[in-house]
Formats: C-alpha cells, structure tokens, sequence
C-alpha cells in the first residue's frame, strides 16, 4: 500500500467532464423508462458542477464538447480510471458506449498521463464500477463489469489490493456507496447497499469509517482534499434527497457542496460519473 496515496488522497488538480448532447434525453441508456429528461434543466445542473469544479475549488476542467452521436458520453468517469500518473481506458460494458474513447483518450494524453488502454475483447470495465479508497481498489462485478476486467485493472495498479464485490440490483457499485474522505465510506441504507458494504468489509485489511445516508442514490458523493479549502464534499441536495443531506450536515470538517442532479439521474448519471479527476503532481 502507497502510504502517501493515502494522505494524499482527494487532492486533485485537474478534471475532464463532457457537455451534454440533446440526443441524452431520449438515446442515453437507462436500466428504467420512467419521466422525460428536462435538457435545460440537465445542462443547468451539469454547469453547476462544472462551475464548482472550475471556480469554487480552482481545478483546470478540460471540457470535452457534446456529440450528438454519443448520448451517454457526458458519463466520463466510466470510460477511463485514473491513479497517480495511470489512466486506464475501460472497455465499457455497453458496447454503444466504446466510442466514447477517443475524446477521453485524447484528453489524458494531453495531460501527459500514462495511457493504458484495455484491449482484451473479454474484458468490460466501467468506472462506475470502481471504488478507489486510497488504499486498496473494490470492483463491482455488474452487468457492466466482469472478472476479466478486473483481473486487467489489478494488472495496471499492482501496488493496489484489487477485491471485487457483486452488484446485482444496480447499474454499478457506486451507485450505491463513494468515498467522503480518506476513510469514510458514504453507503446506502437498502439491504443490497449493506450487503455490499459487508463484502467490502471482509475482503480488506483496513477498518473503515462508515456514513449511512437513507437513500442509496445519495450516498453517491464527490470527494476532494484541496489546499487551504481541506476536505470538500460535493453531494446530492435538498430538492434531491433531504433525509440525507441532514446527514451530511453532521460532518463538521467537511466543505458542504450541496448539487441537485435530478435530471441526470434519471438516466442512472450520479455525481461521480460526470468528472475524471486528475492529480498532476508536475507541471505541464
Ligand atoms: N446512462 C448511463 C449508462 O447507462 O451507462
């Protein structure tokens, strides 16, 4: 385990994020039909967060542009899994969703990563699947995600314990559960959600911390540690899910950010999937 993964965890300099196509409300996959998406709405709390990012916490966001073909590809986080100086590029489970690649590929060279692409044509991997905890990696084995890819992220990152977890009543593993500091982990109240925080549990070494919120959906956070603002947490609000926000508000250390994501929701987006956050330790 990479002591100083752990102390540095959260700490991030840049992010990639993805406008959103109009062809989202209607094309992007969903695991439920259900209502419309408002576009307006959508792009308005997609700017919200990108705003937050950029201005309120100074990251360089690399804006990718919308593309009309790629409804789902404002959902960047499951195209690439980045640690230290590594982007893996997934191979999404949903086959619709591979050509999101090259935009995102582009993107982490250009911020002179290095670039290692999952080319095993048995392999899936969505980065919704992967929960990172700065000490070890715990992977959603999905309808998304399989063993083999897996096996290929614990190839890429071997100075990580990689355990996989089954996720069965959601699209990924962290549709349920995130990280809020460096040993905090943020989970759902639903049967399914504590199954899983179980598993995980059992499989590491480390004891840690736990948060249960009511709502599986908003234990779905962003998490940040950024000089002179500390721990920042960006989370679901209360027009979204206000049993849990009362409990995030129970963190005194924390910076609260509060971002509705209605809309996005909708077609299974949470907070996570919308960045790839990027810690460059040199300058480009
Ligand atoms: N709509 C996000 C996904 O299904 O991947």
């Amino acid at each position: 385990m990479a002591a100083q993964t752990v102390s540095s965890f959260g700490r991030c300099t840049h992010a990639i994020v993805r406008a959103i196509p109009e062809s989202l409300c209607q094309q992007a996959l969903r695991t439920e039909k259900g209502k419309e998406v408002d576009l307006a709405r959508a792009r308005r709390e997609h700017e919200l967060y990108v705003g937050v990012l950029k201005n309120k916490l100074g990251l360089s966001v690399i804006e990718l542009p919308e593309d009309e073909s790629l409804p789902d590809a404002p959902f960047v986080e499951d195209i690439a899994v980045v640690c230290e100086e590594t982007a893996l590029i997934t191979r999404p489970g949903a086959p619709s969703r591979r050509k999101e690649i090259g935009g995102v590929k582009k993107a982490l060279q250009d911020l002179q990563l290095n670039v290692v692409e999952m080319t095993d044509e048995s392999a899936t991997l969505d980065g919704g699947d992967v929960l990172f905890t700065g000490r070890e990696f715990f992977v959603g084995l999905s309808k998304r995600t399989n063993q083999r890819g897996a096996e290929i992220l614990a190839d890429t990152f071997k100075d990580y314990a990689v355990s996989t977890v089954p996720v069965c009543d959601y699209l990924h593993l962290k549709s349920f559960c995130s990280m809020a500091g460096p040993n905090l982990i943020v989970i759902g109240s639903s049967e399914a959600a504590q199954k899983a925080l179980k598993t995980m549990q059992q499989m590491s070494d480390h004891r840690y911390d736990k948060l249960t919120v009511p709502d599986d959906a908003a234990a779905n956070c962003v998490y940040l540690n950024i000089p002179n603002k500390g721990h920042v947490l960006l989370h679901r609000g209360p027009e979204d899910f206000p049993e849990s926000v009362k409990v995030f508000e129970k963190l005194k250390e924390h910076m609260l950010i509060p971002i509705g994501n209605i809309e996005l929701a909708k077609v299974d987006g949470c907070l996570t999937c919308c960045s790839l956050l990027i810690n460059k330790k040199t300058d480009l």
